[in-house]
């Protein structure tokens, strides 16, 4: 029997529908605006993508979106001047800086000089630090995402075998946090590990968030897991467009697996409505 398909358009739209009752009701209680400023600076294609994405769907949940878009070689310190506005600004209860970055600026000091209570990529040390030491905090937005698709096959995630394959502060490190939030049991694998493959057929629960198109293959899961697919990789397909893949062999896994989520359709959409669930939470916080 071929794996079911976890599906993550329906969920996100699900996501999405919550966190727009929840504005309403925020609008009409208390008379707050959740509002989410994302800041993009210069003009990497995909990352284009993703702004107008987090803006329309911003709007369309009924919060307040502050695009800025800044050119490629603006100086950091005009970069951090725009972040010090937007940490004094009380519309603004979420601060998103797009990465990755034009060369010249520097990540981590533009992360870390966004207020922790508006950041709503949970990147900042703060919340990464938090997130750790099992505090409530800011999570990163894929990871949550992640969290919730697999939730939706397993009401609870306590005592199953999960490996995270990836070590990213974006994606892999934050997961694991959140996957031993939930009692799993949290194997972390990376580029240096030895015997992927059997040590992934041990998995109950496999995230592979490695960016390389299709590497998780047939033989690499164990019957019946849960597969959640968190890479997209663009490859040439046919009359010169190009196609999504995971980091899953799809077809392979949907031979063997239990559940897997699809590229696209799974974890991509999950980012978007984690980031209002994020926003609406910030802006909670902050209001009391
Ligand atoms: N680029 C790709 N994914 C993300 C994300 O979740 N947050 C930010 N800030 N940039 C990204």
């Amino acid at each position: 029997m071929p794996a079911s398909v976890i599906d993550g358009k329906v969920i996100a739209a699900k996501l999405r529908e919550d966190v727009a009752a929840e504005v309403a009701r925020l609008k009409r209680d208390h008379d707050l605006a959740p509002g989410l400023a994302v800041v993009l600076i210069g003009s990497d294609p995909a990352s284009e993508v993703y702004v107008g994405s987090k803006t329309k769907q911003t709007l369309a949940a009924g919060m307040n979106s502050f695009e800025h878009k800044l050119a490629a070689d603006t100086p950091q310190a005009e970069v951090l001047a725009l972040i010090d506005r937007l940490n004094r600004d009380s519309a603004v209860h979420g601060i998103l800086v797009q990465l990755p970055l034009p060369k010249g600026l520097d990540a981590n000091t533009i992360v870390n000089a966004i207020d922790p209570a508006k950041d709503v990529d949970g990147l900042h040390p703060v919340n990464a630090g938090r997130l750790a030491s099992g505090l409530p905090a800011l999570t990163p937005c894929t990871p949550l995402g992640c969290i919730i698709l697999a939730k939706t096959v397993h009401a609870s995630l306590e005592g199953m075998n999960a490996i995270v394959l990836g070590r990213s502060n974006l994606v892999g490190r934050p997961l694991v946090q959140l996957l031993l939030n939930e009692n799993a049991t949290v194997t972390i694998a990376h580029s240096r590990t030895r015997d992927l493959p059997a040590l992934c057929r041990e998995a109950d629960l496999v995230f592979a968030a490695v960016g390389r198109p299709e590497m998780v293959k047939r033989d690499w899961i164990k019957p019946g897991a849960t597969v959640i697919d968190v890479g997209i990789n663009r490859l040439p397909g046919e009359g010169g467009k190009s196609r999504l893949v995971g980091d899953v062999a799809y077809n392979e896994a949907m031979e063997v697996a239990g559940a897997v989520t699809p590229v696209p359709g799974g974890v991509g959409q999950m980012t978007v409505a984690c980031l209002l669930v994020n926003t609406v939470r910030a802006a909670c916080a902050i209001h009391k």
